[in-house]
């Protein structure tokens, strides 16, 4: 096989939940870019150039909307991709950011970024997963973060959540790895999307932040697409229960 084709991604059908936004629209134009079909779950429609996107390489996106927060419709959500698709990769991207201070961490903020970054990771693995078992083959990336190894300011939630993402990412890996599933997770970097708006407007903070990185730039939605296409693809086929830190070179300085 050439090389494109253990990275193509051709005849394969990938969900990516936040796949209409932010790093979300860099990991679905990368997938259609390799050939896949994807199926956005998230609440609102995947904006315009994405569907044009899709259209001009000749392939299909569909959008089923759904509050990820609501357990019951995540679930709704699963058996209609389910009942018309059979889904190869699982791209578990939605994630949502809350900032306060430790000690006046609002219990409820704490919920939405637990279910939202943790609990629906583990949902969605176990409805798309269970048919992969089955079928001996699939995929799984979750979006995991730096703050599944470090502990940030402000984001207690974030960073238990990621924490999270990133075990869960390896107790997945080590029950299913001999069953023809692969599941791994990319760690982003500091990226220019809403989640960082905050960051982004605080001159202090930005340039703190942006003076650690050692390739000199914030990273893109591309430059986490192209490592999740990666992950999604033949080529990949030995690599389980990874984080893989796409970040610039944050990690090892
Ligand atoms: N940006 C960074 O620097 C960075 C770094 C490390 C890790 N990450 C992780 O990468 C992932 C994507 O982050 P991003 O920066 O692209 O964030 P973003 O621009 O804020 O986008 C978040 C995505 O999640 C979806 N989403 C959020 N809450 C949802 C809900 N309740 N129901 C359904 N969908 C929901 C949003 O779609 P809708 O609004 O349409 O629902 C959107 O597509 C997240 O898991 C994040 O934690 C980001």
């Amino acid at each position: 096989m050439t090389a494109g084709g253990r990275f193509s991604l051709s005849g394969r059908t990938a969900v990516v939940t936040g796949g209409g936004r932010g790093l979300g629209a860099g990991v679905t134009t990368a997938l259609l870019t390799a050939g896949a079909d994807v199926v956005v779950l998230a609440r609102r429609d995947p904006p315009a150039e994405l569907v044009e996107a899709a259209r001009d390489l000749g392939r299909t996106l569909e959008f089923v909307p759904v509050d990820l927060v609501d357990a019951d419709a995540v679930d709704a959500a699963a058996d209609e991709v389910l009942a018309r698709r059979e889904v190869d990769v699982l791209v578990n991207n939605a994630g949502v950011q809350e900032r306060h201070p430790a000690a006046e961490f609002p219990l409820d903020a704490w919920d939405r970024v637990l279910d939202v970054n943790l609990r629906v990771v583990l949902q969605l693995t176990q409805r798309f997963g269970r048919p992969m078992l089955a079928r001996g083959a699939g995929a799984v990336i979750n979006m995991a973060s730096l703050l599944s190894f470090q502990g940030g300011l402000n984001v207690a939630a974030y960073a238990a959540s990621k924490g999270g993402v990133a075990q869960l990412t390896k107790a997945l890996a080590n029950e299913w790895a001999g069953r023809g599933v692969r599941v791994n997770a990319v760690a982003p970097g500091y990226m220019a999307t809403e989640m960082n708006e905050a960051l982004l407007a605080d001159p202090v903070r930005l340039e703190q932040l942006s003076a650690r990185i050692p390739a000199g730039r914030w990273g893109t939605p591309e430059d986490v697409g192209d490592v999740v296409v990666f992950l999604a693809s033949p080529a990949a086929g030995y690599v389980h229960g990874q984080v893989l830190a796409v970040d610039g070179g944050w990690m090892g300085r």
